[in-house]
């Protein structure tokens, strides 16, 4: 049976060649998995006035959420400079925050660098742990 961590990391990979990096040279790739079985690639792209840069993650997240698919399973996350990827490229704050609106406590996150060296990891405990979510706006 295909091993779907392998699948994500190697279309995160391959997004990376798509990263539009003219001014930081890094390269980042995602590839998120729906829970409705889709996949969706994303790759960073900068801008000449800096602060419009969108990450990779986003811009993944982003392309499913605007097609009408807003439930994930699992995202790999890959990224380096002139395309040497780092053993471990964590996601910025801003991504962890986007990616919080919509997962679920199961939501993992897979990083690495190859399709054979990868971690998986879980959101909400390794990544993410005492979040502000739509969870909080509705307590009491
Ligand atoms: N970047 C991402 O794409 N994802 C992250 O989570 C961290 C940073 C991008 C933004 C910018 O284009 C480059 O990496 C250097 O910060």
């Amino acid at each position: 049976m295909e091993n779907i961590n392998k699948k994500l990391m190697k279309l995160a990979i391959e997004a990376t060649e798509f990263a539009y990096v003219p001014y930081s040279n890094f390269r980042v790739g995602a590839a998120i998995l729906a829970k409705n079985g889709k996949i969706y690639t994303g790759c960073n792209i900068e801008n000449a006035s800096y602060t419009p840069t969108n990450c990779a993650e986003r811009t993944a997240i982003f392309k499913a959420v605007s097609e009408g698919v807003t439930e994930f399973k699992k995202i790999a996350i890959v990224g380096g400079p002139n395309g040497n990827l780092l053993e471990s490229c964590s996601p910025c704050g801003v991504c962890r925050q986007v990616i919080a609106e919509f997962v679920d406590k199961d939501f993992e996150m897979i990083l690495g660098n190859s399709e054979d060296n990868y971690t998986v990891y879980k959101f909400f405990v390794d990544i993410f742990p005492f979040s502000f979510t739509k969870d909080d706006l509705n307590k009491k």
